[in-house]
């Protein structure tokens, strides 16, 4: 049975792509069948992985069309790893969902049909809570929420957690908040520290695995590498390693914020 993790923050640059392309290819490495699935327009998860738009149908016909994500997705240059690319047009599913029926539940339907094929499912939300990143918590069995280091960190938390809520409540009332992960920790400045401090005394289900600010990080992108075969004894490359590690390990209980 699969796990559908939703990598959520309306925030943007906190680390959910990099997040679903690096956990991604760290958890496929341990052996597990994975699949990222690109909800978000600016398909930067996409083109990390090096996929380049072809034509082939996309995570936008997933969810209007009604096309298999079995036709969308192709495997990466990661064994176990697949990809089910985005479009920009997947800006315009947003209004398009709209008058659908059952509109928050399309891509649930669309990854339910899947969770034979994968161990792991890991959406990259937009960064926004509309109609995409709510069919994404109405599909997902947990929430993993990047947090950047820097100031203002736990500013929107408290929307994103009520948005959480009101999912449970309405749409899909298992999902749980599997934990907040610290992004762009630098150890020289205090900031980090305090931020991090602070992220865990309101959130004890914050990861004990601490993604590092990584120059090496932000270039394997270009490359459309993930960072484990852009530079596999970075600092980075074994943080993400951990992070599988903890999310294999650990507990299932449930959290909530
Ligand atoms: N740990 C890190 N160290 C350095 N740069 C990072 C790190 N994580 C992400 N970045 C960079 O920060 C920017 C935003 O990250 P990204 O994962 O795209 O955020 P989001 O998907 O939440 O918008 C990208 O340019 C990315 O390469
Ligand atoms: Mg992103």
């Amino acid at each position: 049975m699969s796990e559908v993790i939703a990598l959520a923050n309306q925030k943007g640059g906190v680390g959910k792509t990099t997040t679903a392309i690096n956990l991604g290819a760290a958890l496929a490495m341990h052996g597990k069948r994975v699949l990222i699935f690109d909800f978000d327009p600016q398909a930067n998860s996409s083109a990390g992985l090096g996929m380049r738009a072809d034509g082939a149908a996309t995570t936008y016909e997933v969810v209007i069309a009604g096309v298999p994500v079995v036709d969308v997705a192709r495997p990466t240059m990661v064994e176990g790893l697949w990809l089910a690319a985005a479009s920009p047009s997947l800006a315009g599913a947003e209004v398009e969902l709209v008058p659908m029926m059952a509109r928050e539940f399309r891509l649930k339907r669309a990854l339910d049909a899947v969770r034979e094929s994968y161990e792991y499912v890991l959406i990259d939300c937009p960064p926004s809570l509309g109609l995409l990143t709510v069919n994404a918590l109405a599909a997902a069995d947990e929430v993993i929420v990047p947090v950047q280091c820097e100031y203002l960190a736990l500013e929107g938390l408290s929307q994103l957690t009520s948005t959480l809520e009101l999912v449970r409540r309405n749409l899909n009332s298992s999902l749980r908040l599997r934990g907040l992960l610290l992004t762009m920790f630098d150890g020289r400045t205090n900031l980090s520290q305090q931020v991090a401090d602070e992220v865990r005394t309101h959130f004890t289900n914050t990861f004990t695995t601490v993604i590092p600010r990584s120059v090496r990080l932000s270039e394997a992108p270009s490359h459309g590498l993930a960072i484990a075969q852009y530079d596999p004894s970075s600092r980075a490359a074994r943080a993400y390693g951990e992070l599988a590690m903890e999310l294999i390990n650990g507990s299932r209980t449930e959290v909530r914020a």
